[in-house]
């Protein structure tokens, strides 16, 4: 019997990857008991999979005992608002990525959740992806010296299923554009390699017709330990070559980190090719299962969580960092509200 039972709530894209590719994985463990879309087709859709409970209205979700724990994948503009409601129900939440939309609201989820015992996690991957845990170790080895700077870079051409509702490309709706969307995953892949971020420097710019608000952006990261680094982000290049995720460059060496193959690449004069191919497949899949499993043995006071709201708030800050600084032309300390 499964010790732990989960309501999901919002049966989109991502959904699919939290049922499938995490859900379905850990049967032993936790239970996707029940499923909550305010789009009946899509609620009974994936319960009909899971043998789950579909629900379209989300109180009458936690107002169900046996329910322990909430796995938020709504809309950005949703998630404080929902979570919040979750947590006041005595649930545990795991929230997509970005915690929140603003700062206070997510500040707000970290203190309910503190003040009721619960488990707040949110779901951002990288702190549990092989090649970039590896990379870490690898620079806390002195593998590539001294640490000298890094690069972040998220640039492709969104489309498909992403934008199929319309929120997502709107920032006016969803509460920021694409450096909101995914600037929280790279600040996180910045934060493992060189430690916490002090200021920010940014630019956004929008390139495409389709898409309110940005869709691009460019940041440059002081962190607290002196070090200076770069984040690019662009949503608007159809190209099948985008580099990796990651670089992360020292005295002796670099890093090249990226979750598709080859995944870890160290690149140092002294090897045989000038680099070895530490890692050559893509990152697997079950990511997911690992965020979940995380969540729920923490929920179960097994484990201290590697995600927690208070790391997703810290991501966040670098990134309303780089927004005040886009609309302010100034460098923009990252503690500040
Ligand atoms: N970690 C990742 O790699 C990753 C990847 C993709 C998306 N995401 C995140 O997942 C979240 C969802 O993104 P998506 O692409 O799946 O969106 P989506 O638009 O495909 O799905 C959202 C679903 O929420 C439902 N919904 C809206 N309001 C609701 C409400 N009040 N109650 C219940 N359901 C409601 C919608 O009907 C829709 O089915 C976002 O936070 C996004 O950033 C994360």
């Amino acid at each position: 019997m499964p010790d732990f039972n989960v309501g999901l709530v919002g049966c989109g894209a991502v959904a699919d990857w939290h049922a499938d590719r995490g859900y379905a994985m850990l049967t032993d463990l936790v239970r996707l008991a029940a499923v909550c879309d305010t789009r009946p087709d899509r609620a009974e859709a994936l319960a009909g999979r899971y043998d789950a409970r579909p629900y379209t209205d989300l109180a009458e979700m936690l107002a169900n005992p046996a329910i322990q724990g909430v796995d938020l994948c709504v809309p950005h503009h949703l998630h404080a608002s929902l979570a919040l409601q979750a947590l006041a129900a005595g649930k545990h939440v795991l929230v997509e990525k970005p915690i929140a939309t603003t700062l206070e609201d997510a500040e707000r989820m970290v203190a309910l959740a503190a003040q009721r015992g619960l488990t707040l996690c949110v779901s951002e991957q990288y702190p549990f992806s092989t090649p970039f845990r590896r990379a870490r170790e690898l620079i806390q080895a002195g593998e590539i010296g001294k640490l000298v700077t890094v690069r972040t870079h998220r640039v492709g051409y969104l489309g498909g299923i992403w934008m199929r509702d319309g929120w997502r490309q709107n920032a006016t709706v969803a509460g920021g554009g694409m450096l909101l969307d995914q600037g929280c995953h790279y600040t996180s892949i910045a934060r493992m390699m060189a430690g916490d971020v002090e200021s920010v420097a940014a630019f956004t710019a929008n390139t495409r017709a389709d898409w309110v608000g940005d869709d691009t952006a460019t940041l440059i990261l002081r962190f607290k330990s002196g070090l200076i680094g770069e984040a690019l982000y662009c949503w608007g290049t159809r190209t099948s070559d985008v580099g990796a995720e990651c670089y992360v460059y020292g005295e002796r060496g670099h890093l090249q980190v990226d979750s598709g193959a080859p995944s870890l690449v160290l690149y140092r004069p002294d090897l045989p090719d000038g680099r070895q191919i530490l890692i050559d497949a893509a990152e697997p899949h079950d990511v997911f299962a690992r965020i979940i499993e995380d969540w729920t043995l923490a929920a179960l006071g097994r484990r201290a969580p590697t995600m927690p709201g208070a790391q997703g708030l810290e991501d966040l800050r670098v990134v309303m960092a780089a927004y005040r600084s886009a609309r302010s032309g100034r460098v923009e300390p990252v503690a500040a509200s």
